[in-house]
Protein backbone atom coordinates (compact mmCIF):
# COMPACT_ATOMS: atom_id res chain seq x y z
CA UNK A 1 0.00 0.00 0.00
CA UNK A 2 1.51 3.36 -1.06
CA UNK A 3 0.42 6.44 0.37
CA UNK A 4 -0.85 8.15 -2.32
CA UNK A 5 -4.22 10.20 -3.82
CA UNK A 6 -6.31 6.95 -3.90
CA UNK A 7 -4.58 5.67 -0.45
CA UNK A 8 -5.82 9.41 1.24
CA UNK A 9 -8.97 9.30 -0.38
CA UNK A 10 -10.08 5.90 0.98
CA UNK A 11 -8.44 7.02 4.15
CA UNK A 12 -10.39 9.98 4.33
CA UNK A 13 -14.08 8.46 3.20
CA UNK A 14 -13.46 5.24 5.97
CA UNK A 15 -12.84 7.65 8.96
CA UNK A 16 -16.26 9.61 7.64
CA UNK A 17 -18.23 6.41 7.98
CA UNK A 18 -17.09 5.43 11.45
CA UNK A 19 -17.19 9.22 12.50
CA UNK A 20 -13.28 9.08 13.37
CA UNK A 21 -10.91 11.38 13.97
CA UNK A 22 -7.62 10.59 13.37
CA UNK A 23 -4.77 11.43 15.54
CA UNK A 24 -0.86 11.28 14.93
CA UNK A 25 1.92 11.70 17.24
CA UNK A 26 4.96 14.15 16.04
CA UNK A 27 6.80 10.85 15.65
CA UNK A 28 4.50 9.33 12.47
CA UNK A 29 5.89 8.82 9.41
CA UNK A 30 5.18 12.21 7.15
CA UNK A 31 2.54 10.96 5.49
CA UNK A 32 0.61 9.87 8.49
CA UNK A 33 1.47 12.91 10.15
CA UNK A 34 -0.05 14.77 7.04
CA UNK A 35 -3.04 12.94 6.67
CA UNK A 36 -3.85 13.11 10.54
CA UNK A 37 -7.26 15.57 11.69
CA UNK A 38 -4.70 16.65 14.66
CA UNK A 39 -1.30 16.37 14.57
CA UNK A 40 0.92 16.90 18.13
CA UNK A 41 2.48 15.78 21.61
CA UNK A 42 1.18 12.67 23.60
CA UNK A 43 -0.80 14.88 26.49
CA UNK A 44 -2.41 17.59 24.05
CA UNK A 45 -3.66 14.39 21.77
CA UNK A 46 -5.22 13.18 24.29
CA UNK A 47 -7.27 15.87 25.12
CA UNK A 48 -8.48 16.30 21.63
CA UNK A 49 -9.04 12.61 21.58
CA UNK A 50 -11.45 13.37 25.08
CA UNK A 51 -12.87 16.37 23.76
CA UNK A 52 -13.66 15.69 20.17
CA UNK A 53 -17.09 15.26 18.66
CA UNK A 54 -16.13 12.11 17.04
CA UNK A 55 -17.54 8.67 18.80
CA UNK A 56 -13.99 6.61 17.24
CA UNK A 57 -10.16 7.82 17.89
CA UNK A 58 -7.90 6.08 15.60
CA UNK A 59 -4.63 6.68 17.60
CA UNK A 60 -1.31 7.14 14.68
CA UNK A 61 1.29 6.20 17.76
CA UNK A 62 2.42 3.85 20.31
CA UNK A 63 0.30 2.00 22.77
CA UNK A 64 0.44 3.81 25.90
CA UNK A 65 -1.13 6.79 23.98
CA UNK A 66 -3.83 4.68 22.79
CA UNK A 67 -4.53 3.72 26.39
CA UNK A 68 -4.13 7.60 27.40
CA UNK A 69 -6.99 8.45 25.00
CA UNK A 70 -9.32 5.77 25.99
CA UNK A 71 -8.42 6.39 30.05
CA UNK A 72 -9.73 10.40 29.58
CA UNK A 73 -12.88 9.09 27.02
CA UNK A 74 -13.83 5.49 28.02
CA UNK A 75 -16.99 5.87 26.10
CA UNK A 76 -15.33 6.15 22.81
CA UNK A 77 -14.14 3.61 20.65
CA UNK A 78 -10.61 3.99 20.63
CA UNK A 79 -7.98 2.07 17.54
CA UNK A 80 -4.63 2.04 17.39
CA UNK A 81 -3.62 0.72 13.72
CA UNK A 82 -0.94 -1.61 15.30
CA UNK A 83 -1.44 -3.12 19.04
CA UNK A 84 2.09 -4.13 18.62
CA UNK A 85 3.52 -0.76 18.74
CA UNK A 86 4.87 -0.23 22.09
CA UNK A 87 7.03 1.68 24.19
CA UNK A 88 10.61 0.83 25.61
CA UNK A 89 10.12 3.29 28.09
CA UNK A 90 7.05 2.39 29.32
CA UNK A 91 7.68 -1.46 29.22
CA UNK A 92 10.61 -0.22 31.68
CA UNK A 93 8.29 -0.76 35.02
CA UNK A 94 5.65 -2.61 35.52
CA UNK A 95 2.07 -2.15 37.94
CA UNK A 96 3.84 -5.09 40.15
CA UNK A 97 7.19 -3.47 40.42
CA UNK A 98 5.65 -0.04 40.98
CA UNK A 99 3.71 -1.70 44.11
CA UNK A 100 6.69 -3.04 45.37
CA UNK A 101 8.32 0.05 45.14
CA UNK A 102 5.87 1.85 47.33
CA UNK A 103 5.73 -0.71 49.96
CA UNK A 104 9.30 0.45 50.24
CA UNK A 105 9.12 4.03 50.70
CA UNK A 106 5.17 4.66 52.49
CA UNK A 107 3.96 7.38 52.39
CA UNK A 108 5.61 9.03 49.11
CA UNK A 109 3.92 10.67 46.57
CA UNK A 110 4.41 8.81 43.13
CA UNK A 111 4.91 11.09 40.43
CA UNK A 112 4.86 9.06 36.66
CA UNK A 113 5.47 10.37 33.31
CA UNK A 114 2.46 9.42 30.70
CA UNK A 115 4.80 7.16 29.21
CA UNK A 116 3.48 4.52 31.36
CA UNK A 117 1.02 1.81 30.89
CA UNK A 118 -2.74 2.21 32.45
CA UNK A 119 -1.53 -0.39 35.19
CA UNK A 120 1.10 1.95 36.29
CA UNK A 121 -0.70 5.24 36.24
CA UNK A 122 -3.59 3.45 38.76
CA UNK A 123 -0.69 3.15 40.97
CA UNK A 124 0.35 6.83 40.24
CA UNK A 125 -0.40 9.71 42.38
CA UNK A 126 0.23 12.67 40.01
CA UNK A 127 1.37 11.76 36.62
CA UNK A 128 3.52 14.56 33.97
CA UNK A 129 4.49 15.18 30.86
CA UNK A 130 7.92 16.16 29.37
CA UNK A 131 6.58 19.92 29.96
CA UNK A 132 5.41 20.16 33.59
CA UNK A 133 7.23 17.19 35.22
CA UNK A 134 8.80 20.35 36.84
CA UNK A 135 5.83 22.18 37.88
CA UNK A 136 4.26 18.80 38.96
CA UNK A 137 6.69 17.97 41.51
CA UNK A 138 7.12 21.43 42.82
CA UNK A 139 3.55 21.20 43.89
CA UNK A 140 4.27 18.80 46.54
CA UNK A 141 5.36 19.95 49.74
CA UNK A 142 9.20 19.65 50.31
CA UNK A 143 9.20 17.96 53.15
CA UNK A 144 7.39 14.73 51.32
CA UNK A 145 9.51 12.22 49.42
CA UNK A 146 9.22 11.91 46.10
CA UNK A 147 9.10 8.48 44.11
CA UNK A 148 9.39 9.79 40.51
CA UNK A 149 9.22 7.03 37.43
CA UNK A 150 10.05 5.10 35.02
CA UNK A 151 12.45 7.69 33.06
CA UNK A 152 15.69 8.57 34.64
CA UNK A 153 17.29 11.49 32.87
CA UNK A 154 13.56 13.23 32.89
CA UNK A 155 13.78 12.50 36.41
CA UNK A 156 17.62 13.59 36.58
CA UNK A 157 16.41 16.92 35.35
CA UNK A 158 13.56 17.04 37.18
CA UNK A 159 16.04 16.83 40.20
CA UNK A 160 18.38 19.60 39.04
CA UNK A 161 15.50 21.57 38.34
CA UNK A 162 13.92 21.75 41.70
CA UNK A 163 16.97 21.26 43.79
CA UNK A 164 15.16 18.39 45.77
CA UNK A 165 17.28 15.29 47.63
CA UNK A 166 14.06 13.67 48.75
CA UNK A 167 13.25 12.21 45.06
CA UNK A 168 13.73 8.93 44.42
CA UNK A 169 14.45 8.24 40.48
CA UNK A 170 13.85 4.73 38.62
CA UNK A 171 16.12 3.69 36.54
CA UNK A 172 14.10 3.35 33.36
CA UNK A 173 14.74 4.88 29.60
CA UNK A 174 13.83 5.26 25.65
CA UNK A 175 16.57 3.25 23.85
CA UNK A 176 16.27 5.94 21.31
CA UNK A 177 16.40 8.61 23.59
CA UNK A 178 19.32 7.52 25.55
CA UNK A 179 20.87 6.82 22.37
CA UNK A 180 21.66 10.57 21.27
CA UNK A 181 24.77 11.65 23.67
CA UNK A 182 26.88 14.14 24.96
CA UNK A 183 29.68 13.48 22.37
CA UNK A 184 27.63 13.56 19.56
CA UNK A 185 25.69 16.66 20.61
CA UNK A 186 29.09 18.26 21.83
CA UNK A 187 30.80 17.92 18.24
CA UNK A 188 27.73 19.30 16.44
CA UNK A 189 27.22 22.03 18.70
CA UNK A 190 30.62 23.08 18.14
CA UNK A 191 30.33 22.94 14.24
CA UNK A 192 27.12 25.32 14.84
CA UNK A 193 28.45 27.94 17.65
CA UNK A 194 24.71 29.95 16.11
CA UNK A 195 22.40 27.49 16.49
CA UNK A 196 19.99 26.80 18.92
CA UNK A 197 19.07 23.32 20.95
CA UNK A 198 16.45 21.79 21.39
CA UNK A 199 16.26 18.81 23.71
CA UNK A 200 13.71 16.26 24.46
CA UNK A 201 14.23 15.12 28.85
CA UNK A 202 14.14 11.73 27.78
CA UNK A 203 17.41 12.41 25.61
CA UNK A 204 21.24 11.00 27.57
CA UNK A 205 22.75 14.09 26.30
CA UNK A 206 20.50 16.53 28.06
CA UNK A 207 22.77 16.83 31.14
CA UNK A 208 25.97 17.20 28.70
CA UNK A 209 23.46 19.88 26.98
CA UNK A 210 23.79 22.19 30.07
CA UNK A 211 27.34 21.45 31.18
CA UNK A 212 28.17 22.87 27.71
CA UNK A 213 26.11 25.86 28.53
CA UNK A 214 27.56 25.85 31.78
CA UNK A 215 30.95 25.58 30.64
CA UNK A 216 30.81 28.55 27.67
CA UNK A 217 30.83 25.94 24.95
CA UNK A 218 27.02 27.23 24.11
CA UNK A 219 24.90 30.01 24.98
CA UNK A 220 22.96 29.29 27.63
CA UNK A 221 19.70 30.93 26.04
CA UNK A 222 20.62 28.31 23.28
CA UNK A 223 20.41 25.52 24.86
CA UNK A 224 16.19 24.65 25.04
CA UNK A 225 14.66 21.36 27.14
CA UNK A 226 11.47 20.88 25.45
CA UNK A 227 8.77 18.25 25.09
CA UNK A 228 7.62 17.51 21.13
CA UNK A 229 4.90 20.03 21.39
CA UNK A 230 7.10 22.39 22.77
CA UNK A 231 9.25 22.36 20.09
CA UNK A 232 6.98 23.57 17.42
CA UNK A 233 6.05 26.48 19.54
CA UNK A 234 9.55 27.39 20.01
CA UNK A 235 10.40 26.85 16.23
CA UNK A 236 7.55 29.83 15.68
CA UNK A 237 9.58 31.67 18.20
CA UNK A 238 12.97 31.42 17.62
CA UNK A 239 15.33 34.34 15.52
CA UNK A 240 18.21 31.31 15.24
CA UNK A 241 18.39 30.50 11.55
CA UNK A 242 19.85 26.71 12.46
CA UNK A 243 18.59 24.56 14.96
CA UNK A 244 19.55 21.29 16.09
CA UNK A 245 16.90 18.62 17.47
CA UNK A 246 17.79 15.93 20.10
CA UNK A 247 14.74 13.61 19.57
CA UNK A 248 13.73 11.30 17.50
CA UNK A 249 13.49 11.76 13.82
CA UNK A 250 10.10 12.26 13.04
CA UNK A 251 9.65 15.30 14.64
CA UNK A 252 11.95 17.25 12.21
CA UNK A 253 8.62 17.14 9.73
CA UNK A 254 6.44 19.00 11.92
CA UNK A 255 9.26 21.47 12.45
CA UNK A 256 9.58 22.29 8.92
CA UNK A 257 6.09 22.69 8.51
CA UNK A 258 5.88 25.45 11.63
CA UNK A 259 9.19 27.36 10.43
CA UNK A 260 9.78 26.68 6.85
CA UNK A 261 12.51 29.16 6.68
CA UNK A 262 14.89 27.60 9.81
CA UNK A 263 17.37 24.77 8.88
CA UNK A 264 16.52 22.07 11.70
CA UNK A 265 18.97 19.31 11.85
CA UNK A 266 19.00 15.98 13.63
CA UNK A 267 21.61 15.68 16.29
CA UNK A 268 21.20 12.09 15.61
CA UNK A 269 19.63 10.45 12.52
CA UNK A 270 19.50 7.09 13.46
CA UNK A 271 17.08 8.13 16.28
CA UNK A 272 14.17 6.75 15.03
CA UNK A 273 11.43 4.88 17.09
CA UNK A 274 10.35 1.22 15.65
CA UNK A 275 7.75 1.39 17.45
CA UNK A 276 6.01 4.52 16.08
CA UNK A 277 7.06 3.27 12.37
CA UNK A 278 4.57 0.38 12.88
CA UNK A 279 2.21 2.72 11.57
CA UNK A 280 2.43 2.52 8.17
CA UNK A 281 0.38 3.48 5.33
CA UNK A 282 -1.68 0.17 5.41
CA UNK A 283 -1.80 -0.50 9.26
CA UNK A 284 -4.00 2.79 9.15
CA UNK A 285 -6.07 0.92 5.90
CA UNK A 286 -6.77 -2.02 7.67
CA UNK A 287 -7.63 -0.37 10.78
CA UNK A 288 -10.21 1.89 9.20
CA UNK A 289 -11.20 -0.87 7.10
CA UNK A 290 -11.31 -3.39 10.14
CA UNK A 291 -12.25 -1.29 12.78
CA UNK A 292 -8.90 -3.00 14.11
CA UNK A 293 -7.15 -3.12 17.06
CA UNK A 294 -9.63 -1.80 19.41
CA UNK A 295 -8.01 -0.32 22.63
CA UNK A 296 -9.57 -2.05 25.62
CA UNK A 297 -8.47 -0.98 29.70
CA UNK A 298 -10.77 -2.50 32.36
CA UNK A 299 -13.46 -0.01 34.30
CA UNK A 300 -11.46 0.20 37.40
CA UNK A 301 -7.95 0.58 36.29
CA UNK A 302 -9.10 3.54 33.94
CA UNK A 303 -10.98 5.55 37.10
CA UNK A 304 -7.96 4.96 39.24
CA UNK A 305 -5.47 6.00 36.25
CA UNK A 306 -7.93 8.88 35.30
CA UNK A 307 -7.84 10.50 38.53
CA UNK A 308 -3.89 10.56 38.49
CA UNK A 309 -4.21 12.14 34.99
CA UNK A 310 -6.44 14.77 35.59
CA UNK A 311 -4.58 15.74 39.32
CA UNK A 312 -2.07 16.70 36.85
CA UNK A 313 -4.07 18.77 34.48
CA UNK A 314 -5.34 20.79 37.54
CA UNK A 315 -1.85 21.47 38.29
CA UNK A 316 -0.63 22.95 34.86
CA UNK A 317 -0.84 22.68 31.17
P1 LIG B 1 5.94 13.89 24.04
O1 LIG B 1 5.00 13.70 25.18
O2 LIG B 1 6.90 15.01 24.25
O3 LIG B 1 5.19 13.94 22.75
O4 LIG B 1 6.90 12.62 23.97
C1 LIG B 1 6.38 11.34 23.88
C2 LIG B 1 7.44 10.36 23.64
O5 LIG B 1 7.21 9.20 23.38
C3 LIG B 1 8.80 10.81 23.75
O6 LIG B 1 9.64 9.86 23.30
FE1 LIG C 1 8.68 5.14 23.67
FE2 LIG C 1 11.04 6.11 23.07
FE3 LIG C 1 9.46 5.37 21.12
FE4 LIG C 1 8.90 7.58 22.59
S1 LIG C 1 10.62 7.27 21.19
S2 LIG C 1 7.47 5.96 21.98
S3 LIG C 1 9.64 6.94 24.57
S4 LIG C 1 10.33 4.02 22.66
Amino acid sequence: VEANAAWAEEVRALARKRDAVLLAHNYQIPEIQDIADFTGDSLALSRIAASSDASTIVFCGVHFMAETAKILAPHKTVLIPDARAGCSLADSITGAQLREWKAQHPGAVVVSYVNTTAEVKAETDICCTSSNAVDVVRSIPADQEVLFCPDQFLGAHVKRETGRDNIHIWAGECHVHAGINGPELAERAAANPDADLFIHPECGCATSALYLAGEGTVAPARVKILSTGDMVTAARDTKASTVLVATEIGMIHQLRKAAPEIDFRAVNERASCRYMKMITPAALLRSLREGADEVHVDLETAARAKASVQRMIEIGK
